[in-house]
């Protein structure tokens, strides 16, 4: 029987994890600067923290959801993705008593949906995101959208744009909902069965249908921008105020409302714009969530945040055709020829890599020829030779691979020399 990787998912093998792990360091040095702290939550949750946050009436929620009973006769899910359970453990662990408020809080780690497989899209992916919670300010909507904006940067991306909408407050939505109601009640008929369940319940999913996504009606829907009350008006041009001081450019589009149910305010989306994406070209996604707490039994804590796979992210970088300097190449590699040798390299093996050198030797048992093509191949700095007569002598043969020059050196001179 062959086995394979279930579909949707993916082996990231030693030649791309090293490309993982950069974007790692990239996403942690730059929350570090931004004072964001990891939090790392479970991978499955209860289900009706999903139904209740992301929204019953979502595709995550309806058609993509992981979810299973447990032995104890639970209903769970592996998350879909990380802003349920980050607000759950804000109000479990009542970071709002925290002194210093917002909450800064980021997370990277295994999402799972059960989508339709497709370039860029996975059933298991890696979300990095970002929470800010327990303020309102608008500047700290600037702060999450233009750290997300320097992760891109940092990863050396510049085909990007951010595109930037307001989906305002209750009473705002609540005029839409309203106005949508009356736009696709007369011809509802039309629409899928999933649609006409939507249009009651929450007609705003109704836009992201993918299966009536042509339908006349869509286009002329009521936009949102039409439906902002007087202070999500104000509180979206401060965002726009602080983006500027920020220097960061976005494009307006009212018709960008984001496929979870709990977002408010500011909603964004950051786009790939390079010609060897994909059809998928949405990198990263995010907004505002104030009443997300209340919602499942916490107080008051508005919050935004954002989250980006890690696959897209290589992706765009593929697209872009940029790419790091090559995976990092092994300091030193040991030839070791014979039996005595071996053990003597063995032992140097140890002190190299306490001293921090990225060192390697032959445990295949190998002749000369064939460990220098290892050394090579992994593209090593230096290479120490050991066979008997070294052995007998406490010494090495210490060869510069990227100048050729080769010396006798001492055994206990070796460090200091490769330090140099
Ligand atoms: P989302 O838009 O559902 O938002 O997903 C955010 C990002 O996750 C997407 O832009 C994309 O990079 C990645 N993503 C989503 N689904 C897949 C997939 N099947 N394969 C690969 N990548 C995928 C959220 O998840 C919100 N929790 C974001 C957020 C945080 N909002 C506020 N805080």
């Amino acid at each position: 029987m062959n086995f394979k990787v279930p579909r949707g998912t993916q082996d990231i093998l030693p030649a791309v994890s090293w490309k993982w792990q950069r974007v790692e360091k990239i996403v942690q040095s730059v929350c570090d600067v931004y004072n964001y702290k990891e939090i790392r939550t479970p991978i499955f949750e209860q289900t009706e923290l999903f139904q209740r946050t992301v929204g019953d009436t979502t595709d995550i929620v309806q058609k993509e959801m992981y979810t299973f009973k447990d032995r104890g006769d639970r209903s769970m899910t592996l998350r879909p993705e990380g802003t349920a359970a980050v607000v759950r453990s804000f109000v479990e662990n009542k970071m709002f008593g925290y002194a210093d408020q917002p909450v800064k809080l980021y997370y990277t780690g295994p999402m799972f949906r059960y989508e339709r497989q497709q370039a860029g899209r996975y059933r298991q992916f890696v979300q990095f995101g970002v929470e800010a919670i327990g303020s309102d300010d608008p500047a700290i909507d600037a702060e999450v959208i233009e750290l997300a904006m320097t992760v891109y940067k940092r990863a050396g991306l510049s085909d990007i744009k951010l595109i930037l909408n307001s989906l305002g407050d209750k009473e705002s939505r609540h005029a839409h909902r309203e106005a949508l109601i009356a736009h696709f009640t007369p011809h509802i008929g039309e629409f899928c069965t999933d649609c006409q369940n939507r249009l009651e319940k929450n007609p705003l999913r109704i836009l992201d249908c993918k299966v009536d996504r042509e339908h006349p009606l869509m286009k002329s829907a009521p936009s949102l921008a039409d439906y902002l009350n007087e202070s999500s008006s104000a509180y979206f041009e401060k965002v726009k105020h602080y983006l500027d001081i920020a220097g960061i450019e976005y494009e307006y589009d009212p018709n960008l409302v984001r496929g979870l149910d709990y977002y408010n305010h500011t909603a964004f989306e950051i786009m790939s714009t390079s010609k060897g994406f994909g059809a998928i070209t949405t990198l990263c996604g995010g907004g505002r969530y104030n009443g997300l707490a209340e919602e499942i039994g916490g107080p008051s804590a508005p919050g935004i945040g954002f989250a980006m796979s890690i696959e897209r992210l290589l992706l765009a970088m593929e697209a872009e055709e940029k790419s790091w300097t090559d995976e990092p190449s092994l300091d030193v590699y040991l030839v070791t020829l014979g039996e005595a040798a071996r053990t003597k390299g063995f032992e140097l093996l140890g002190q190299l890599r306490e001293a921090g050198l990225r060192s390697e030797m032959d445990y295949m048992d190998r002749k000369m020829k064939a460990q220098m093509k290892s050394a090579d191949r992994l593209q090593a700095n230096y290479v120490i030779v050991i066979g008997e007569d070294e052995v007998n002598n406490n010494i090495v043969q210490l060869k510069n691979m990227t100048d050729g020059q080769q010396n006798q050196v001492a055994m206990e001179n070796l460090l200091d020399e490769l330090q140099k």
